[in-house]
């Protein structure tokens, strides 16, 4: 009988003390989340014209790289290019114009297959494809004020194109 009326006190009691402990513990995970939230709103983020230089850069690379015979410097050209393109799929969602970055693949990929087979003529055919895939997504974004061309010198002179 004494048992019996224990019990529901001790089940109050437990649930109570529980209840104050969840609630101190939810509101210190939000404060917690608040914090990460300004963390990550402060956290620099390079804007779509930033990451577009990085692939202007590989761009002048990959030409002085395959003009020059140099297939293993282009190869890894083409990947960096390829990795700054998946940074703007991946950093830039915000930007309707990214919907158009598709169309550079296929010309890459062609591209890539010049490499591969070291051919020097089908590499210039598919970099001046590839250029007019840039200046295609230019005039599709209203950006086609960025016109881009093949490289008529090196702005690298600190680097030795040539394979080694
Ligand atoms: C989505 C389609 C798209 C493709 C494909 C593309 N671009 Fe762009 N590019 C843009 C947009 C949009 C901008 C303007 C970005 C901004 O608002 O700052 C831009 C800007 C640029 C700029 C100007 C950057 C600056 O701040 O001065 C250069 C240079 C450039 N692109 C080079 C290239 C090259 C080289 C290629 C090809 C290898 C290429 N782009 C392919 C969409 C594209």
């Amino acid at each position: 009988m004494k048992r019996k009326l224990f019990l529901p006190v001790y089940a109050f009691f437990l649930f109570g003390c529980n209840q104050q402990t969840g609630s101190s513990r939810e509101l210190a995970l939000s404060n917690k989340i608040d914090s990460l939230q300004k963390t990550i709103d402060n956290a620099y983020k390079p804007g779509l014209g930033e990451f577009m230089n990085g692939v202007q850069l590989h761009h002048e690379k990959l030409w002085l790289a395959g003009k020059n015979g140099n297939w293993k410097l282009a190869d890894f050209e083409v990947n960096e290019m390829k990795e700054v393109l998946a940074d703007i799929r991946t950093y830039c969602r915000d930007r309707p114009e990214i919907r158009f970055l598709n169309m550079i693949d296929p010309a890459l990929d062609s591209l890539n297959q010049s490499i591969q087979d070291k051919n020097n003529l089908s590499f210039k055919n598919n970099f001046t494809n590839l250029t007019h895939t840039c200046n295609s997504c230019h005039q599709a974004t209203k950006h086609g004020f960025n016109l881009v061309r093949i490289p008529q010198t090196s702005d690298f002179s600190d680097q030795d194109f040539k394979p080694q």
